[in-house]
């Protein structure tokens, strides 16, 4: 029985590999995340990049609360079932007037993953207007099965490589994915999207979580994950732990320990070992 989603929204996702809007939290819970990420950059000395955009999870109590908000989960499960693990999480900000874009991309591309049950929630923390950069869907892609990328390594590509999709994306395929704080969006791990540059006058932010059910396997390396719902009968990821106090330097060893992982799966076939910029 779904949780959270209508019949006709799984179908939806099934079919277009996303669905959206979900409103998982009010626009004045919302403010209280971005608030909390604007006083961990201010702390930081500037937006959270390289590691620490990356498993903010294991570094923030706020954003590992976050992975486990029932609203989030409930529809997640809709889609993946009850048994539901949290393998990483990733801020994509594009700051107010900013030419930071996302090439057309499939996230399964360097990910590793065994399966492609693998789902992101994209969760606006503030509003995302077509004109913010917001993402675009191309409805359907997900049943092409794993296109070829080429690697960019573009600085204002917000993407790990720079990939992007090696074909030709049509016009107009894109289906803009406006959003509202506290909004999100439900995307397939093979689902082609991208977005453009932010022309507004303030910042756009995302915090996308991708989640896996716990049969599916990690093929680069022994990979970390967090389980956030159900039970993990398979253990093929190593449970990581939560953190206690933003920052503190068992969260921080911790995050290490996991990025170090993540950057060596993503960057496989590069001489690239950390996250940039
Ligand atoms: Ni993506």
């Amino acid at each position: 029985m779904a949780k959270r989603l209508s019949t006709e929204a799984v179908a939806q996702y099934r079919r277009d590999g996303f669905h959206f809007p979900v409103r998982v939290m009010s626009a004045e819970e919302a403010r209280s995340y971005r608030d909390r990420l604007e006083a961990a950059e201010r702390a930081a000395g500037g937006p959270l990049a390289g590691d620490r955009r990356q498993k903010v999870h294991l570094l923030y109590t706020w954003a590992n609360e976050l992975t486990r908000h029932p609203a989030i989960l409930d529809a997640v499960e809709d889609v993946i079932g009850p048994n539901i693990l949290c393998w990483g999480t990733t801020f994509f900000t594009k700051e107010a007037r900013s030419s930071s874009f996302v090439s057309w991309h499939q996230d399964a591309t360097y990910w590793g993953l065994s399966t492609d049950d693998v789902i992101t929630a994209w969760v606006a923390f503030a509003d995302a207007p077509v004109a913010s950069g917001a993402m675009k869907f191309w409805p359907g892609s997900h049943l092409k099965n794993q296109l070829e990328h080429r690697d960019t390594f573009d600085t204002d590509n917000l993407l790990t490589r720079g990939q992007e999709i090696a074909i030709e994306v049509p016009d107009g395929a894109g289906v803009d994915v406006a959003l509202r704080a506290g909004e999100m969006s439900l995307h397939h791990v093979l689902l082609a999207h991208g977005s453009g540059p932010n022309t507004t006058d303030d910042r756009r932010i995302g915090f996308a979580i991708r989640y896996i059910p716990p049969h599916v396997r990690q093929l680069k390396m022994r990979d970390s994950a967090t389980l956030v719902r159900g039970r993990d009968t398979y253990g093929n990821f190593d449970p990581e732990p939560v953190p206690r106090a933003d920052l503190d330097p068992a969260a921080i060893a911790a995050h290490r320990d996991a990025v170090e992982r993540s950057a060596k799966a993503l960057y496989s076939g590069t001489d690239r070992k950390q996250f940039r910029a």
